[in-house]
């Protein structure tokens, strides 16, 4: 009996004290603190929403948290290279863009990364596909994509979203 509670135990504990701080170390810089996302960071809320980079290609900056993604809409250029960094605050959550091929799993303690492009112009639906408690259904929100010339010229430190098109 007594064996059997210890080989029960041995995978808990090895979770914590071995497991953990290994796939930290192999992550490396991916890591962060899902608690202090809005206080320090690259995920602060000024720094949230899509980055241009001086070769046009642009960075977008998400939190997913129970149960929205911020920002609640992003905005993209059509036929440039999006890069995605997106992390979560609490659950695990699933970024999909219904209509397209892109889904990315998102957890707390990890950046996410994908690359994606939109070659033309839309609107396309964002949905959260893992189960992340009661409001997992209505955690949805939108990505835009508008013509490259549409886009907003962005300067250093001011980042686009929705809202500011
Ligand atoms: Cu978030 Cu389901």
């Amino acid at each position: 009996m007594l064996t059997v509670l210890i080989l029960c135990l041995i995978p808990a504990t090895r979770y914590n004290q071995i497991d953990v701080p290994l796939m930290r170390y192999l992550k490396g810089s991916r890591t962060v603190d899902p608690l202090s996302l809005h206080l320090a960071g690259e995920f602060v809320e000024n720094n949230l929403g899509t980055e241009q980079a001086a070769d046009g290609s642009v960075t977008v900056r998400m939190i997913a948290q129970q149960y929205v993604f911020v920002p609640h809409c992003i905005l993209v250029p059509a036929g440039v290279p999006v890069h995605l960094r997106i992390t979560s605050a609490d659950e695990v959550h699933s970024l999909a863009f219904t209509g397209t091929i892109y889904n990315v799993k998102v957890l707390p303690g990890t950046i996410s990364e994908a690359r994606l492009q939109f070659s033309n112009p839309g609107e396309f639906k964002t949905v959260c596909r893992e189960f992340c408690g009661a409001g997992h259904y209505a955690m949805r929100s939108a990505l835009k994509v508008v013509p490259r010339d549409q886009f907003p010229i962005l300067r250093s430190g001011e980042r686009g979203n929705c809202e500011a098109q």
